[in-house]
């Protein structure tokens, strides 16, 4: 059984563009592997949150994923900040790990273009991410796009590594999610927490409405024929209905006499379905924190120890301790 292991980062509420992107894939690979997913609270410090901001994010992402349906008997589940031994082993990897790896990583350089803090974090986090995917010898990453130069750092890093110290790291496999589709944001590009153009999956159903009813749509009249491919209600609605449905509105698009209005409506109306059957656990698991925190405490339990042996036969190797 390969091992997965992926995370995401609690730098906001989740949206809709981070499950079809994201977590739906997460949730379905944990039938057939070993799912090892954690809540990237490390990362998220780049952006420097206030303490009450990231302790409250990190929760939430955390009920989402159980209210979406992680398991939490099989998968392994838990807070990244749990396991310091992934810091460590940041620092020893930071050591073997070439400047220049890291100055041609594009997605410090688009941080910092968005506004970000040029911070040393924002800078190494490559190689943080390299040492939670090689702490727990992580076969498969299941990443969108914009994370496969990370991967590639990571399998630079590890494969230095077992060159300088001997096989002890375990390579991982690209798994780039490249059928995924970018889910577009009200405005059209997107969908982003940094563009504030974001529907969250569990805001109230009569807000994820109306913003369905105000995303941004060109000025065809009702009866002109209308580009699907070229439509961000259209991709939306890609996501939520049936294919038969999917093909009616196409041809309707198409043939013209329908207004953005009418398929606003009924793409609004598939997306709350869509979400209805986890909206009661989401609310459950808000009344009862100390579930939540239970789950994460013994996924951080079953994390640790392999991230232990993997820090032990580190350490040994490069001639840390005794
Ligand atoms: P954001 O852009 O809101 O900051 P993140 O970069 O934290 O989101 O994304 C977390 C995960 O969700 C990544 O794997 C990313 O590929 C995926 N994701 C985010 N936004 C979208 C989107 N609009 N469409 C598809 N996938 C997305
Ligand atoms: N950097 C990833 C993101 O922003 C989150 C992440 C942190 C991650 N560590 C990881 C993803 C390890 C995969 C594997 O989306």
């Amino acid at each position: 059984m390969a091992r997965v292991l992926s995370g995401i980062q609690p730098s906001g509420r989740l949206h809709i563009g981070n499950y079809f992107g994201a977590m739906r894939q997460h949730l379905a690979l944990q039938a057939q592997n070993e799912g090892f997913y954690f809540i990237a609270d490390y990362h998220a410090m780049t952006s420097n949150p206030s303490a009450e901001d990231l302790r409250r994010r990190s929760l939430e992402v955390a009920m989402d994923y159980i209210a979406l349906g992680l398991d939490t008997e099989k998968t392994v589940f838990w807070r990244q900040s749990d396991v310091p031994e992934v810091t460590e082993l940041t620092w020893i990897l930071s050591c073997i790990t070439p400047m220049g790896l890291l100055q041609r990583c594009t997605s410090y350089k688009d941080k910092v273009a968005q506004g970000l803090s040029p911070n040393h974090g924002l800078f190494a986090y490559p190689v943080l991410q390299a040492a939670d995917i090689l702490a727990y010898h992580s076969n498969l990453v299941p990443v969108g796009a914009d994370q496969k130069q990370h991967i590639e750092v990571t399998r630079d890093i590890a494969q230095r590594f077992n060159n300088e110290y001997g096989p002890i790291l375990t390579i991982p496999e690209d798994y780039i999610l490249e059928d995924v589709a970018v889910v577009p944001g009200l405005d059209g590009r997107k969908m982003s927490k940094s563009y504030d153009n974001t529907i969250e999956i569990f805001e109230p159903e009569s807000s994820v409405k109306k913003k369905i009813m105000r995303i941004q749509t060109d000025s065809t009249p009702v009866e002109d024929p209308k580009d699907p491919q070229r439509c961000g209600v259209f991709a939306l609605l890609k996501l939520v209905a049936e294919p038969d449905e999917i093909k009616e509105w196409e041809g309707k698009y198409r043939a013209g006499g329908v207004g953005y209005g009418t398929v606003k409506k009924r793409v609004a109306e598939l997306m709350c379905a869509y979400f209805r059957p986890y909206r009661d656990k989401r609310a459950a698991l808000e009344k009862d924190l100390d579930a939540v925190r239970d789950v994460l405490a013994r996924g951080a339990a079953r994390a640790r120890a392999v991230a232990r042996q993997t820090l032990d036969a580190v350490r040994r190797a490069t001639g840390l301790g005794d």
